[in-house]
């Protein structure tokens, strides 16, 4: 189990893989966090002289024309501005200009090669050669390089030719220090944490969320709900959910959840209610059960102060998920009062995971004060989940 740091680079082409899969639109992107996460590991092999090749998939590609907005090219030219350094960008994802390029290169320079994800649609057929892992390509990538280091933790919930493909033909593979650090925290909090350990979880849908809250029920203390997902266990316990959301084919499993967890369980006391979907309609704060013809959207004023009285001892605190439509403003106040409420945690390890949770400590600038904000959405719900990641599993079991 090596980390970066552990290899040498020096006059090596290291293929590192990151996770630039960053929200773009129109060529602009929008948050570069993933990129700035990744600049650790890209440092580190070129000030020890090494030729740092870079690989990420952005979006999703099922045909010619979904290339068109998510080529690399930006996300390459970001990389430069925030390394102070020209970075190579290479538009294409296999051949003689990719091979002459990194031929071409000297010890200490940056190149990033096109979207991984053009190889699933080949000739306007959707193939999936990087995100079905085709054997070839993984082949190919790998004899472009020396060393391979993987440090797209974002990504290793998936099985593609770039991480899995490429760590099962080389020698020396290594973690990178953004992975190393997201196993950590995600790693220590899930089998090692401090206690009292209280793990947050929110959004909209139990379905989601059901293998993380299996995994921790035996592991957390307590397990504050929050979110849409609180009304298909309102249903669960045969209280009324006017039309808030719901998720009929999951109450029995919530009705298992509250049996099972007891009073590890914590659901919200009272509710910010409306009759529509809509920032700016008219509502109100309801005690327990949802009158007919209103839907909750956020936690109300109680359930915010009966959670951070759960909160203020906790040693440990996992957060996934938002309390509410913190998207708009009137529904915002449970998840922002939470988030703020995290960061005065100070004796605490505080860790968000997902990416809405992670926008909502964004907007509310408490990111710094929080311990560990990971990189991951899908990834850190599968590894909360006890689950083995692919793209870990394939550097570890070197
Ligand atoms: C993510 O953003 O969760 C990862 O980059 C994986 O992207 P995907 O969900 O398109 O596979």
């Amino acid at each position: 189990k090596l980390i970066v740091s552990d290899l040498d680079v020096k006059d090596k082409k290291v293929l590192i893989r990151v996770d630039f899969n960053v929200p773009i639109k129109d060529g602009k992107i929008g948050d570069d966090n993933r990129i700035v996460a990744a600049l650790p590991t890209i440092k580190y092999v070129i000030e020890h002289d090494g030729k740092a090749i870079l690989f990420s998939h952005l979006g999703r590609i099922k045909s010619e024309d979904d290339k068109k907005g998510l080529s690399l090219r930006p996300v390459a030219e970001r990389l430069s501005n925030l390394l102070n350094k020209p970075v190579t960008f290479v538009p294409v994802t296999e051949g003689e200009q990719l091979e002459t390029a990194i031929n071409n290169m000297n010890d200490g320079d940056v190149l990033v090669v096109e979207n991984t994800r053009f190889e699933d649609v080949v000739n306007g057929e959707q193939v999936k050669r990087e995100s079905g892992n085709d054997p070839e390509l993984g082949k190919y990538w790998a004899s472009l390089g020396d060393v391979y280091v993987n440090d797209a933790f974002g990504t290793a919930h998936r099985k593609h030719a770039s991480n899995v493909g490429i760590a099962s033909n080389m020698d020396k593979v290594a973690a990178g220090f953004l992975m190393e650090k997201e196993i950590k925290f995600l790693g220590d909090a899930v089998d090692n944490p401090k206690h009292p350990f209280v793990a947050i979880l929110g959004g909209a849908k139990v379905s989601d969320k059901i293998g993380v809250i299996d995994h921790l029920i035996s592991k957390a203390d307590k397990i504050i709900i929050g979110g849409g997902m609180t009304y298909t266990f309102y249903a669960a316990k045969g209280m009324g959910i006017g039309n808030s959301l719901v998720e009929k084919d999951k109450i029995d499993l919530a009705k298992s959840i509250i049996e099972k967890a007891g009073d590890k369980l914590v659901l919200p006391s009272d509710s910010v209610v409306a009759e529509k979907f809509d920032n700016d309609v008219a509502h109100k704060v309801v005690d327990g059960a949802i009158p007919d013809g209103y839907m909750a959207l956020d936690i109300g004023p109680k359930s915010i102060q009966e959670f951070k009285d759960v909160l203020k001892d906790a040693k440990t605190v996992v957060w996934n998920g938002p309390m509410g439509v913190f998207e708009m403003s009137n529904y915002a106040k449970g998840t922002l009062e939470v988030g703020e409420f995290l960061g005065t945690l100070t004796d605490a390890t505080t860790i968000v995971g997902g990416g809405d949770s992670t926008a909502a400590v964004k907007q509310l600038g408490v990111g710094d004060k929080l311990t560990h904000i990971s990189t991951g959405g899908g990834a850190s719900l599968e590894y909360l989940e006890g689950k083995e990641l692919p793209g870990i599993a394939s550097i570890s079991n070197k």
